[in-house]
């Protein structure tokens, strides 16, 4: 009797310390995020992201590489600002921009019909 109490309690402590860990790792930034552009000549003004605004949105949604890279930046990977390499799904543009893509901004805001889509309800002059 004693024994499976010890271990119903053992049990318990390793579950909450498992769930824990979990939500940690699973934590996006409280903060707004600055999206910084890879290039040297930016036409508009700096981008704030935030993660706020997409608390009901699954990490993975935006964050398609999870699970095979550690990276959560998507501008290590997305960093390639060449004209030629533009309308490639590994430029920069296209991570925001793609619009057949739910992975990008644009995309994601069409396919669900919310969320901004005009260039100027995103981007401030500089
Ligand atoms: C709607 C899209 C979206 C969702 C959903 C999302 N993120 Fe992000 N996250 C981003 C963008 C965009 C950035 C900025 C990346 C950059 O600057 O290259 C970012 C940045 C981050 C960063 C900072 C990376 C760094 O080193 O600067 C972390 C950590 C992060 N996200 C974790 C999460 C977690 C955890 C979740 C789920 C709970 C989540 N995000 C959900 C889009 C999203
Ligand atoms: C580890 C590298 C890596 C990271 C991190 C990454 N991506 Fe990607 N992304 C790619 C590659 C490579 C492709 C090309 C298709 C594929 O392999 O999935 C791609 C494709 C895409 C596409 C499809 C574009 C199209 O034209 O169809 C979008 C949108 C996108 N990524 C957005 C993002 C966003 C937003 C983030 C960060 C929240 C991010 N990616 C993080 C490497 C990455
Ligand atoms: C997978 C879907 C998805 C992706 C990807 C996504 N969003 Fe959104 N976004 C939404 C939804 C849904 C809303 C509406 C949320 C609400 O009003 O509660 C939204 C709302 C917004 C808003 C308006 C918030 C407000 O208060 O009116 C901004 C700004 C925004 N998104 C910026 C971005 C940027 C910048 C990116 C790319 C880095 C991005 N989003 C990527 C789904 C997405
Ligand atoms: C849903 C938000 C959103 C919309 C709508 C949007 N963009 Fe962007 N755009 C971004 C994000 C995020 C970045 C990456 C951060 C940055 O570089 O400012 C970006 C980057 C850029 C860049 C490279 C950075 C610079 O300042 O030169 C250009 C150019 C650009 N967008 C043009 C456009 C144009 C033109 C439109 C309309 C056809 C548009 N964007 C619509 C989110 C958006």
């Amino acid at each position: 009797m004693k024994r499976t109490l010890l271990i119903t309690l053992l049990a318990v402590a390793l579950m909450g310390a498992f769930t824990l860990s979990i939500a940690v790792a699973a934590n996006a930034p409280a903060e707004d995020v600055e999206i910084k552009f890879p290039g040297d000549k930016a036409k508009y003004g700096p981008m704030m992201f935030s993660h706020t605004q997409h608390a009901a949105i699954e990490c993975e949604k935006c964050h398609h590489k999870m699970g095979e890279s550690d990276d959560m930046t998507c501008t290590n990977c997305h960093n390639d600002v060449s004209r030629e390499n533009k309308r490639n799904p590994d430029s920069f543009d296209s991570a925001w921009h793609a619009r057949k893509s739910e992975h990008s901004c644009v995309g994601c805001h069409k396919a669900m019909n919310q969320g901004p889509t005009k260039c100027n309800d995103c981007h401030t002059k500089k």
